[in-house]
């Protein structure tokens, strides 16, 4: 009998909520890209919250971006995240650290992640330093209130946010 192992080719998870994706999203997707097979970037699908973009509108705009990489997939999640990371069969999520200030909410998921599937390692990147101060929240916030986003979020997420902008208007 062959022992049932991981498919052939290291797969890691990309988690979060991409409401929405920035560069320092993408610059993490693709330093990952680099380390191993397969990177999964997975949308929470989060009913509690109102989100700027649906998950679906987030795969599809993370799809765009990401679709000359054949290594990249998108899909989204919900529940534990450890289970869905079970069920892909996946080797290890991967999380941005941009400051200090991520550090202890990054370090309790992680910990606690590990709690519930021990054999799930945590594995952290720093994006471009440029990136460092950039967050999704921000984003929104900042383009909200008439400010500049560009070169801090892909062209089609600018793009999306001023179709949402208007629909809203
Ligand atoms: O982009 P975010 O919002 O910082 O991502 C947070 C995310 C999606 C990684 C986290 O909220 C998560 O994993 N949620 C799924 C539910 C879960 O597994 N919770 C326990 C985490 S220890």
């Amino acid at each position: 009998m062959t022992p049932s192992g991981p498919p052939p080719g290291r797969l890691a998870i990309f988690p979060g909520s991409f409401d929405p994706l920035t560069n320092g999203h993408v610059d993490i997707v693709l330093r990952c890209a680099h380390l191993f097979e397969r990177v999964l970037i997975a949308v929470l699908v989060n009913p509690g919250k109102q989100p700027l973009f649906t998950a679906d509108e987030r795969v599809g705009i993370i799809r765009e971006v990401f679709r000359e990489y054949p290594n990249v997939e998108v899909d989204t999640f919900d529940g534990l995240l450890v289970e869905y990371a079970r069920r892909r069969r996946a080797s290890a999520i991967v999380r941005g650290l941009r400051a200090v200030s991520d550090f202890e909410y990054e370090f309790q998921m992680a910990l606690m992640n590990r709690h519930l599937e021990p054999t799930l390692e945590t594995v952290f990147m720093m994006p471009a330093e440029q990136y460092t101060y950039l967050s999704s929240r921000l984003i929104k916030e900042v383009f909200g209130l008439g400010g500049a986003v560009q070169g801090l979020v892909p062209p089609i997420v600018e793009d999306s946010m001023r179709k949402k902008q208007g629909m809203r208007a």
